[in-house]
């Protein structure tokens, strides 16, 4: 992003960053998470819930990489160690169950991820709103997507 761009963005672009690279972090952990489960999950219907996690990681991972192209675009880098990804984050690691038939609580623990990115993204639109252009407009999108996760996974809840 040229001097101009980043002129016509009336935040404090430290602060932008910051918030931007908090959800960078957000993503790593849920692409790792939702890929894990996607190669461990066995049981009953193993085949439908691994399909539906392996596409919502690749969302999260896509995700990762339009906040660490923005992050860049405005100037700054995303976290380089991936040992900070955790510390980074908006919120701790959820750790898959240990029982990995266990298809509800990993519904439940999708769920709780999903609601936490919706958050976040929420907070990030209401601060760049009419501010930043640019960021409002690739948090929207990816906020639609965080909306549509959670969608599919409480639909198996409700069942
Ligand atoms: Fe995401
Ligand atoms: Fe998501």
């Amino acid at each position: 992003m040229g001097k101009q761009a980043r002129a016509i963005v009336d935040l404090s672009l430290k602060d932008l960053v910051k918030d931007l690279n908090k959800a960078y972090c957000d993503e790593w952990l849920a692409f790792y998470l939702y890929w894990y489960m996607a190669q461990t999950v066995s049981g009953r219907a193993y085949e439908d819930m691994k399909e539906m996690l392996e596409k919502i990681a690749k969302d999260e991972l896509e995700h990762a990489g339009e906040l660490a192209d923005l992050i860049t675009k405005l100037g700054d880098v995303p976290v380089a160690n991936p040992m900070e990804l955790e510390k980074g984050a908006n919120s701790s690691y959820l750790m898959p169950p240990r029982n990995t038939a266990d298809i509800n609580r990993i519904i439940r623990i999708v769920a709780e991820a999903e609601a936490e990115a919706i958050e976040v993204y929420n907070k990030i639109a209401k601060k760049t709103f009419g501010k930043d252009h640019v960021t409002y407009q690739l948090v929207t999108h990816i906020l639609s997507e965080e909306v549509t996760h959670e969608e599919m996974f409480e639909n198996l809840l409700e069942r």
